[in-house]
């Protein structure tokens, strides 16, 4: 008989998901687990993600670092997973500063296997995206190339920062040898990576960040035995991800639960709770497939353009503030999809989910005169009650089937609780639970860390 006395039995870890195509609210809502957190821990991605949290009343943008960094006795984490781009990190560690968050030297780490965006990874993004017939619409931060380097082995990690300038010299120049002639061959001579300089730069970037960069493994290890609450705050969302989203318009990482498991190095038993974040409206940011997208004044370079008449997706747009965190893009928008949360469920584990921007839907009620929901598809001929997989092979989008609400509704400053919501945004909630079969536990009504109701208390939460 196998001794199962030492097996593994800290569960101890909430990770927070995007259930769409990003920017759903994940930062506030990690920010807000984070209350009672020993460790928060961003996982996959880079500066590709804005996630906006609230300090003293003021919004912060953080493209980096935990939004639990505004609780002070977090330890906040950079996984293994992630892509750094030091310069976003320096400014942002200055930034948090000036707000007067406090000791931030003592409680963010980077993990060594991090990998750095170097400024040739920028370069070979806008030139990747200028050599295909259908761009991504990718974030120009360099993502794609970092983890291209990474798979190919000579990704510069965080680690190698420490090392003495001859030695990253070294490896830059061998890192760049396939990327220098690329940048030759398609007009970009100027891209052309000086090792000498570049080193340089990099021994800048230790003398600042050195004391932040460290081995994360006995942090873990140690809140795993603690039992400590650990909070890992996914980056982007289920329909970006490489593997289970709309490839090719997706981003390169796994911010899937499983892949943000693996990037913040925590094992799949230690995971407590997956918390699905959606907004009551969808958006999108870049190229890619959008079946609930409703229509709207941005031409095919993403820019708005002057139009009298203010279409559906313009008015969600306004009404939402629906403009990169990241890039200040402006944002597709579109009706809730909630047949994309059902599959999200069953791929990302979804335990409960947080809808925000209920606020914001009931203006667009008000301002429109009618709420829809995606409740099915009609696709190829059938009806169906999932996200196909095949999109990008057949060519045909989804066609949504809505259940429509008429008209909107107005939250006002004294709602706390789910009885003090408005009818219609209550039966909205009902059809989101009916079609995607999970719970919605908290609605969003502002951007603050705490606007949020709570409507349903699981024993098993
Ligand atoms: P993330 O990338 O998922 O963290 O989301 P972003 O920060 O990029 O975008 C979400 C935006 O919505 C931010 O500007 C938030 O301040 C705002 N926000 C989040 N929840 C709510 C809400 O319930 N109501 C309103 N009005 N704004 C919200
Ligand atoms: P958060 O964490 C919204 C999108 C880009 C593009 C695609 C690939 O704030 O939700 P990349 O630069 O990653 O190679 O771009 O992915 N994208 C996001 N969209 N929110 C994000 O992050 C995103 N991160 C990447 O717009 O379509
Ligand atoms: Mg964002």
């Amino acid at each position: 008989m196998i001794n199962l006395s030492y097996r593994f039995i800290m569960k101890n870890v909430t990770v927070i998901i995007g259930t769409k195509w990003g920017d759903e609210g994940k930062g506030k809502i990690a920010a807000k687990e984070s209350k009672d957190a020993k460790l928060v821990i961003r996982a996959t991605g880079g500066n590709n993600a804005g996630h906006t949290v609230i300090y003293k009343g003021k919004s912060i943008a953080l493209h980096l670092i935990p939004g639990g960094i505004v609780y002070p006795q977090t330890t906040c984490i950079i996984g293994p997973g992630v892509v750094v781009d030091p310069d976003v990190l320096i400014s942002e560690i200055n930034l948090l500063k000036k707000h007067g968050v406090p000791n931030i030297e003592k409680r963010l780490k980077i993990s060594g296997r991090a990998h750095v965006i170097m400024p040739y990874h920028k370069d070979l993004d806008v030139l990747y995206e200028k050599l295909k017939e259908n761009p991504v619409g990718t974030t120009k931060r360099g993502i794609g190339p970092c983890y291209s380097d990474k798979d190919n082995r000579i990704g510069i990690r965080m680690y190698d920062l420490l090392l003495p300038k001859d030695a990253i010299k070294k490896k830059i120049k061998e890192a760049t040898k396939l990327h220098n002639q690329n940048f030759l061959t398609n007009g970009m001579q100027n891209c052309i990576v000086n090792s000498d300089k570049l080193a340089l730069i990099c021994n800048n970037w230790k003398s600042i960040l050195k004391d932040y960069i460290t081995d994360i493994t006995p942090l873990i290890s140690k809140s795993l035995e603690d039992n400590d609450k650990i909070v890992v705050e996914g980056a982007q969302a289920f329909r970006l991800d490489i593997d289970h989203g709309d490839y090719p318009m997706v981003t390169s990482s796994n911010p899937v639960t499983a892949g943000t498991l693996c990037g913040a190095a925590l094992p799949p038993q230690s995971l407590n709770m997956v918390i699905g974040i959606d907004k009551a409206y969808n958006s999108r940011v870049g190229n890619g497939p959008f079946p609930t997208e409703l229509e709207a004044s941005i031409d095919e370079n993403g820019n708005v353009f002057k139009n009298d008449k203010q279409l559906e997706g313009d008015i969600i747009r306004e009404l939402g503030h629906e403009y990169g965190t990241t890039t200040q893009r402006p944002r597709r928008c579109g009706w809730m999809d909630a047949v994309i949360l059902r599959t999200a469920k069953y791929t990302c584990g979804i335990d409960y989910l947080c809808i925000n921007h209920l606020d914001t839907l009931g203006k667009i009620g008000l301002k429109l005169g009618y709420i829809k929901i995606c409740t099915a598809y009609n696709y190829q001929g059938k009806v169906i009650d999932y996200y196909p997989d095949d999109i990008g092979v057949t060519g045909k989008m989804p066609i949504p089937i809505y259940e429509t609400l008429n008209g909107g509704f107005e939250i006002s400053s004294d709602c706390k609780s789910y009885d003090d919501l408005p009818e219609l945004a209550k039966r909205f909630i009902s059809i989101i639970e009916k079609t995607s079969n999970i719970k919605v536990r908290y609605v969003g009504i502002g951007p603050a860390n705490d606007d949020l109701i709570e409507i349903n208390t699981d024993s098993k939460l």
